[in-house]
């Protein structure tokens, strides 16, 4: 049954009181020496040592644990503190897990969207020396949220719309560096808010495997997974009376299908020109970066009559505009966040700075508007949202106050109307109910990963 950290209060404050000795306490007689305990990581927390690695995950105390909304998982998965910072700790197993952890860091060198492998724990047993499973960890991702997080009463037709093309582009990346995942489904994908819409990211690589390329068989298996486990998810929540009435979860389910197929015929098609047609070229190129997609290289073939060129793209990976802010304002943020925000960059040139280049105009900009809301907020609400959703929203706001009064309102008056007439009034994102009958963090029954 589902427990909330603050509950456990009650219960012992300390390991040995579960009838479990930590490993620094000498044991006293019987079979009390733990096994040779195995952390695996690229580079070691040194806190890792410190969590109660012979205790089964289940079994954790409040105080080492983080309650924060997590999603469906067939595995036992637990938030934990590590300093300052927040790990997810999976209990699998020993093969699964170091599956896992090396996916997950080939990924990330891919810059592929997936949560960070931080270490793989092997060996652990209790204090009475039986095994305990091995654990995969990996760094919690700030500001995410599962899709059951994303709601307070029903989750609304047109945020599932937004999950939906989130999770169609996360796949088509992933497809791109020759990822077959294996298990799609929104269970196994964490959203972070991105302007209007959703980023999505990876969070459970268990069944995925990297190869050279996917054939096309290969992708639209992957596709045919995701639809039918999103399917069973919405029918999921239609059951427990969480969405809209209006939503057909067979019907929903498709529209993956059709992002994805949208968006990939998108991003690989060739196009034949003329030769007078080299415009059509660079139009192809600024097409893929509106898309949010970098061209490494373009390959223009004739054809065998030789009266036209064939025209293929070669897509290197998305986030071109998220490379662009961070190259101009040092700012890491999502890819819709950035472009919103490069779009008040220029605007802000055009106004006040119009003799500056670009770089210095986008330094001045940081100080004069990004800092200047993200210091205005006061320190109780910053928790709530990313910093870089909280000026995209503030720029929001002032388009729209502005609109209702005729004139533009000054960037002070903004924030402090934004701050008291919505942020103020925002859920806690991190203290999400993910089951209305249960309380926040702990709250999953076993169930599909
Ligand atoms: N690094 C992480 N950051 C945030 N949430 C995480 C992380 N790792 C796991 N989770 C949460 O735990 C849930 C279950 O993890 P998952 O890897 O899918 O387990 P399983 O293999 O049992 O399905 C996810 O849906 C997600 O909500
Ligand atoms: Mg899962």
């Amino acid at each position: 049954m589902a427990r909330h950290d603050a509950f456990w209060l009650d219960e012992p404050t300390d390991y040995a009181q579960h009838g479990k000795l930590p490993r620094h306490i000498p044991a006293g007689p019987g079979p009390a020496v733990p096994g040779p305990l195995s952390i695996t990581a690229a580079t070691l927390d040194p806190g890792l040592l410190d969590l109660p690695w012979h205790v089964a995950l289940e079994d954790w105390l409040a105080r080492n644990l983080a309650a924060l909304p997590r999603g469906l998982s067939r595995h036992t998965v637990r938030f934990a503190r590590l300093g300052s910072a927040v790990i997810a700790v999976k209990e699998t197993t020993g093969h699964a897990a170091r599956h896992e952890y090396h996916m997950l860091r080939k990924l990330r060198r891919l810059d592929a969207p997936c949560v960070e492998p931080l270490a793989v724990v092997t060996g652990r047993t209790d204090a009475g020396g039986s095994p305990l499973a091995p654990a995969l960890v990996t760094r919690h991702l700030k500001y995410s949220l599962p899709y059951r997080a994303l709601f307070s009463q029903k989750l609304r037709r047109d945020t599932l719309t937004r999950l939906i093309d989130a999770q169609a582009l996360l796949l088509v990346r992933l497809h791109l560096v020759g990822f077959y995942w294996g298990d799609v489904s929104l269970s196994n994908t964490l959203f972070r808010r991105d302007a209007e819409a959703f980023a999505a990211y990876l969070v459970d690589a268990e069944t995925g495997e990297l190869y050279p390329e996917l054939s096309t068989g290969q992708r639209e298996y992957d596709l045919e997974i995701g639809r039918v486990n999103i399917a069973g998810e919405l029918m999921d929540l239609v059951e427990a009376g969480l969405i809209e009435d209006t939503v057909d979860p067979v019907a929903t389910s498709e529209q993956i299908v059709d992002a994805y197929r949208g968006l990939w015929a998108e991003l690989t098609r060739t196009d034949k020109l003329d030769a007078g047609e080299r415009w059509r070229i660079d139009e192809r190129i600024r097409r893929l970066n509106g898309l949010g997609f970098d061209v490494e290289e373009i390959s223009l073939l004739a054809t065998p009559d030789g009266t036209q060129l064939v025209l293929q793209p070669k897509v290197v990976d998305a986030g071109h505009h998220q490379r662009r802010l961070l190259r101009l304002a040092g700012l890491d943020v999502e890819e819709r966040q950035a472009r919103r925000l490069l779009n008040d960059i220029d605007a802000f040139r055009a106004r006040r700075y119009p003799e500056a280049d670009e770089d210095l105009a986008a330094a001045l900009w940081v100080e004069e508007t990004f800092r200047r809301i993200t210091q205005a907020i006061p320190q109780e609400l910053r928790g709530k949202l990313e910093p870089a959703q909280i000026v995209h929203e503030v720029l929001e706001h002032r388009w729209y106050i502005s609109e209702r009064r005729g004139a533009n309102v000054p960037l002070a008056e903004t924030v402090e109307s934004y701050v008291e007439g919505v942020l103020r009034h925002r859920r806690d994102e991190a203290a999400i109910v993910l089951d209305p009958a249960a309380p926040a963090g702990v709250t999953d029954p076993p169930d599909r990963g």
